[in-house]
């Protein structure tokens, strides 16, 4: 696996060591080429058609759950299911400081005040610790979100909900198909909210759903995506609010030819996941696969959660490291900056809900400073997308001998980036 290591750095002018061609995304079939055929020459594009039906009741099975609904995004669904489970104006909603913004802003924007913690240093989940330190009496529920390569504590989670009388909406944008003790993301809490947005492991290039198994929970959210009717195949004009929210059947039969080879996905990228977990131990180094939960009985993999220590990197910075193996053609993420840093949380704009709180029941965004969140973004956590964890074995092996490389040259890595800031 460590073959070729040696040799001049590609990021000084050597040559890169993977030559292998990445994997592609997102992944079509035939059958979907078909289906889309047939959807386009029916006329039959939106609202409930053959597929969205299939799909949602497939989906719903694969997830364990009574029923999965499909939406237009991952944002608008977590809206609808904070509502659904009961989140009003002026109750608090509690986030991880590290999140893609959509999963806070969603809470803000049904009038909720978010309260945002720290996450756990290893899964950079929410830490169940900051959630009982932050909970208020107008806490009405918690948005667990199954962030890239890790789940959250779903126990310590479930029991902090029992012990308090709160909502739990599972952020499942990340992890179709990860499932704890058995049990699948967004089938555990009260609801779970799913993205099909383009990068997503389930993709459809744009939509969302949510998962639940309580028969008032679904009907509220029927209501909120499909302008108050009521749901079922009577379906009609009830007198309850709701919106545009619905997918379409091109959507739709992204979805359904893509639960086709979830599974098989899943367990490619677990199988290359625990590969490279192994090669990394053995290699040593400052870039290492974080703890797998046993909990966990299946990940799903939006990305593999690395962790770089700066303490083994000879003074080369985590960011200096990733650039010296991206140029080894081994690409490595970064985590989203911390919620609280975004602009639109930020943001003083009369269409943004911030100009219309009472400053004194909200958290000052601006001046947060969670510390767990603000090591991982800056110094930390380090990614491997889904996408190359599908690759194949000889692409496996050259993303960890780029690795291999760039620990076997941490000084000159070093003394390139130190000649670059004098010059
Ligand atoms: C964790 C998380 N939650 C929510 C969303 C929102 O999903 P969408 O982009 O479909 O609105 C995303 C999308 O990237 C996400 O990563």
């Amino acid at each position: 696996m460590t073959n070729n290591s040696s040799g001049q750095l590609a990021l000084t002018g050597g040559t890169p060591i993977v030559t292998a061609v990445p994997p592609v995304w997102p992944v079509v079939g035939e059958q979907e080429v078909q289906w889309m055929e047939q959807v386009v020459r029916s006329g039959k594009w939106s609202w409930m058609g053959e597929h969205e039906e299939a799909f949602s009741s497939d989906f719903a099975e694969f997830l364990g759950s009574k029923h999965f609904l499909c939406l237009s995004n991952g944002t608008v669904t977590i809206q609808c299911a904070l509502q659904a489970v009961g989140v009003e104006p002026g109750h608090e909603v509690i986030v991880p400081g590290l999140t893609w913004v959509a999963t806070a802003q969603a809470a803000m924007d049904i009038g909720a005040d978010v309260v945002l913690v720290d996450i756990d240093p290893e899964t950079l989940c929410i830490d169940p610790a900051a959630i009982e330190a932050a909970i208020t009496d107008r806490t009405k529920a918690i948005i667990p979100v199954h962030l890239y390569g890790c789940m959250t504590d779903m126990d310590a989670i479930m029991d902090i909900a029992a012990r308090h009388d709160l909502k739990i909406v599972e952020d499942v944008a990340h992890q179709h198909g990860s499932r704890w003790n058995g049990k699948a993301a967004g089938a555990i809490g009260d609801a779970g909210s799913f993205s099909f947005q383009q990068s997503k492991v389930l993709t459809s290039g744009e939509g969302g759903g949510i998962s639940c198994s309580d028969d008032e929970v679904y009907e509220t959210s029927f209501c909120l995506k499909q302008v108050g009717w009521t749901p079922g195949p009577e379906s009609r004009p009830g007198n309850r609010y709701g919106h545009n929210y619905r997918i379409t059947e091109m959507q739709c039969v992204l979805l359904r030819g893509g639960l086709t080879r979830l599974p098989d996905h899943i367990r490619t990228r677990e199988e290359n996941a625990a590969r490279i977990r192994t090669e990394l131990e053995q290699m040593g180094g400052p870039l290492q696969a974080v703890r797998r939960d046993p909990r966990v009985t299946c990940q799903s993999y939006y990305a593999m959660t690395l962790k770089f220590d700066p303490e083994l990197a000879e003074g080369v910075t985590r960011d200096q490291y990733l650039e010296a193996a991206g140029a080894e053609g081994c690409s490595l993420g970064k985590p989203y900056a911390p919620v609280y840093s975004n602009p639109l949380l930020n943001l003083y704009d009369r269409t943004s809900p911030i100009p219309y709180r009472d400053p004194a029941r909200v958290q000052n965004y601006a001046e947060l400073n969670l510390p767990n969140t603000e090591r991982a973004v800056a110094d930390t956590a380090a990614l491997l997308s889904h996408v190359y964890l599908l690759g194949d074995s000889e692409y496996i092996g050259q993303l960890l001998a780029a690795v291999a490389k760039v620990n076997d040259n941490l000084t000159e890595i070093k003394r390139h980036f130190a000649s670059a800031a004098t010059e």
